[in-house]
């Protein structure tokens, strides 16, 4: 397990590296990662490589037992190569070219850049392929953050063309699959179309109305670019596997997606690697995207910049630092959540540049201070903990399906003002969680069979192997959950001339009648029947009608001019069960139709009663089950366990019932059966 800092020893003198390094020891970590800005000090001029630079850092840190991640610097293409070679700069969907002097300022297809590229990543692999304490690489940076994945330039424009006939074949066949005849957008050949000048990419202002442009086509744009982020990104690999078997992979963005599908990018890395940022004040830190990136690479991942405090901040506020307490129980959590390497972003604070006075561990004057001890603690807690950590793993019986081309296709026509896809799937996944059960976040390409419990938020779009593989999957004894909005269009981004859920009325049992979205004013209360009783609670965001047709209602409307009308369904199929949830739900009510789904398929929850505030991640250790409890909460808060536990920290055995201190966390051992 690794645990450390980034750092930039390109900003430094000598004497400021000697002191950093030394707190470095102190600090107990053994990882380091750097580079990743600094093209203009591995290669000065074209063509003249400068490692002497950070050579003496990396072997000074490995005398201390410390590891290095060397990066790629391709995030930041220096003066001289702008200079010479204008036409590699980012044309953003303004058409305005992204200058000189900020970062990330290329087009991830213009082939000199790409050639560019290439070589820096081969002299860097090449360079360190043998250093002992060069332990992996990552590619760049953040590909596509700061609105630089969706390129318009007219190496973009040309390749895209190129990209559409290759899998239309004909203009004909597009302008039939995109229903280019609406507002007579009929092309006669591939060479008039434009790239869609509006763009999904978060913090980028829409240059025309956002519906103007033929949804299909920009759903294909969607796909081209990150298709091509991707492609970038292996021909850098390919460049670094020449030289090294060494681990090589790229700091994704999570689930603050960048509109890149991970699940695609990162099956030719090594390793699931991406940067987390949450606040550590007073709330819980979401382990969402700790379940997304374990659905994405199957085994533990990295996190290659994690946060590390407060004070001044790049985007335009400042940050809260974290609460005492919060920093180490942030690190020891993604640990706990599967990750195997975590790195702090970032040592010490910045004296100029863009990040002035920005957060890090230890602030500019060079001083330890609460933020080091607990990253200092915290390692401390990673020695002990790793070799359970390492020999345990996650058995999660439910899966939350995330699919990117349904968050595309629900940006480029959002259904509702307050629906967002990436939360709604946090909301499910969340409310699972809090209900004791594991969850892994998982793509539809993924083997459904190992899970008892699958539940799809949203899936707006769906291929035919989608639909085959979720009805395989109930036929054979899966318990599903669908919400609203399922297989409304195919995978062109076209409504289908059908009864909605297309292609699946048989699997769920129903029809959907009508639909709209939910605005505070048309609100209404949902019924739901469980069996024991009635539950009441409000709706959200989207509405449907379901006409049973063999299913059973369970959830009705219960006022409103609706009222009696079903909402919620539940259907056998096989020898599974398929629920169909028509709503959004309140978190009551939610929580209620999760508990059925999770009872039909004989679910095994956390054997106590977690506190609000408190979350429980559940691994395997052997057959014996471990159980990582962490109190977000800013009080001590009490947990009745109900049973005797070995606490693997202290390793002695705790009693039924333990108060853990605020954010505090626990590791319990199940006691072995013998
Ligand atoms: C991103 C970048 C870092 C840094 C942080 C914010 O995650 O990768 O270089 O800019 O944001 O401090
Ligand atoms: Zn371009």
């Amino acid at each position: 397990m690794f645990y450390g800092v980034s750092y930039y020893p390109e900003h430094k003198a000598q004497a400021e590296i000697e002191h950093d390094l030394a707190l470095m020891k102190e600090l107990g970590i053994n990882i380091v990662r750097m580079g990743e800005f600094a093209w203009c000090k591995f290669e000065p001029r074209e063509g003249e490589y400068d490692f002497t630079w950070l050579d003496p850092v990396i072997a000074q840190l490995g005398a201390n037992g410390i590891q290095t991640i060397v990066c790629t610097p391709t995030a930041c293409p220096p003066a001289w190569l702008v200079e010479k070679h204008p036409e590699i700069l980012y044309v953003d969907n303004r058409g305005v070219a992204r200058p000189f002097g900020g970062r990330r300022h290329y087009c991830y297809n213009n082939p000199v850049y790409r050639e560019y590229s290439h070589k820096i990543a081969a002299a860097i692999a090449a360079h360190y392929a043998d250093n002992p304490y060069v332990f992996a690489f990552q590619i760049d940076n953040e590909l596509a953050q700061e609105g630089t994945g969706r390129c318009r330039c007219p190496v973009c424009r040309e390749k895209f063309q190129k990209w559409l006939q290759a899998k239309y074949g004909t203009i004909a066949e597009l302008n039939r699959r995109m229903g280019t005849i609406f507002w007579g957008q009929t092309y006669d050949h591939f060479g008039q179309i434009n790239l869609p000048v509006n763009t999904i990419e978060p913090n980028t202002a829409q240059a025309i109305p956002a519906y103007f442009e033929n949804p299909s086509l920009r759903l294909d744009f969607e796909r081209f670019c990150s298709e091509s982020n991707i492609e970038y990104q292996n021909s850098q690999r390919d460049a670094i596997k020449a030289y090294t078997d060494k681990p090589v992979t790229t700091n994704a963005t999570g689930l603050a997606t960048n509109s890149i599908d991970y699940f695609k990018a990162f099956q030719g890395l090594d390793v699931y690697a991406f940067d987390y940022y949450p606040s550590l004040r007073d709330g819980a830190i979401s382990s969402f995207p700790y379940a997304h990136a374990r659905g994405v690479c199957r085994k533990g991942f990295w996190l290659l910049e994690f946060v590390s405090g407060g004070g001044h901040g790049l985007w335009g506020s400042g940050r809260l630092q974290p609460y005492p307490g919060a920093l180490r129980q942030a690190a020891i959590h993604a640990f706990a959540a599967g990750a195997d390497l975590v790195a702090h972003f970032q040592f010490r604070t910045f004296p100029f540049g863009a990040e002035q006075l920005n957060y890090a561990i230890v602030d500019i004057d060079g001083i330890p201070r609460r933020r080091f001890y607990e990253v200092q603690a915290a390692a401390r807690d990673l020695k002990k903990l790793s070799p359970i950590l390492k020999n345990s793993h996650f058995v999660n019986e439910v899966a939350v399906c995330f699919d990117y081309e349904s968050l595309w296709a629900l940006k480029i026509k959002p259904i509702a003002r307050d629906f967002n896809y990436v939360d709604f799937c946090g909301e499910i996944y969340h409310r699972l969680v809090r209900l004791g059960v594991g969850v892994d976040v998982i793509s539809f390409g993924r083997d459904l069979e190992q899970y008892k419990v699958v539940i799809v938020p949203a899936p707006m779009v769906m291929s035919d192997d989608a639909k085959r593989r979720l009805k395989h999957y109930v036929y054979s004894g899966g318990v599903l959950l669908s919400t609203f909005l399922a297989g409304v269009k195919d995978p062109d981004n076209l409504g289908i001339a059908e009864s909605l859920p297309c292609g699946l009325t048989d699997l769920f049992g129903i029809r959907v009648g009508e639909v709209e979205p939910v605005v505070e004013r048309t609100a209404a209360t949902i019924a739901l029947d469980t069996g024991a009783g009635t539950v009441r609670g409000g709706n959200k965001y989207w509405a449907e009608t379901l006409e049973p047709n063999g299913a059973e209602l369970i959830g009705t409307y219960a006022d409103t001019f609706r009222e009696g009308l079903g909402v919620i369904s539940r259907n056998s199929y096989g020898s599974g069960t398929a629920y169909y949830l028509g709503t959004g739900l309140a978190p009551e009510l939610l929580a209620e139709l999760l508990k059925l789904a999770l009872q039909d398929g004989s679910v095994s929850r956390v054997p106590f009663a977690v506190p609000e505030g408190v979350e429980v991640l559940a691994r395997k250790y052997d057959q014996r089950n471990l159980y990582c409890v962490f109190n977000f909460r800013t009080e001590s808060t009490a947990v009745e366990l109900g049973q005797n536990f070995f606490d693997v920290l202290q390793g002695s055995p705790v009693g039924e019932r333990v108060v853990l201190p605020p954010k505090g966390y626990l590791f319990l051992l199940e006691e072995a059966q013998n």
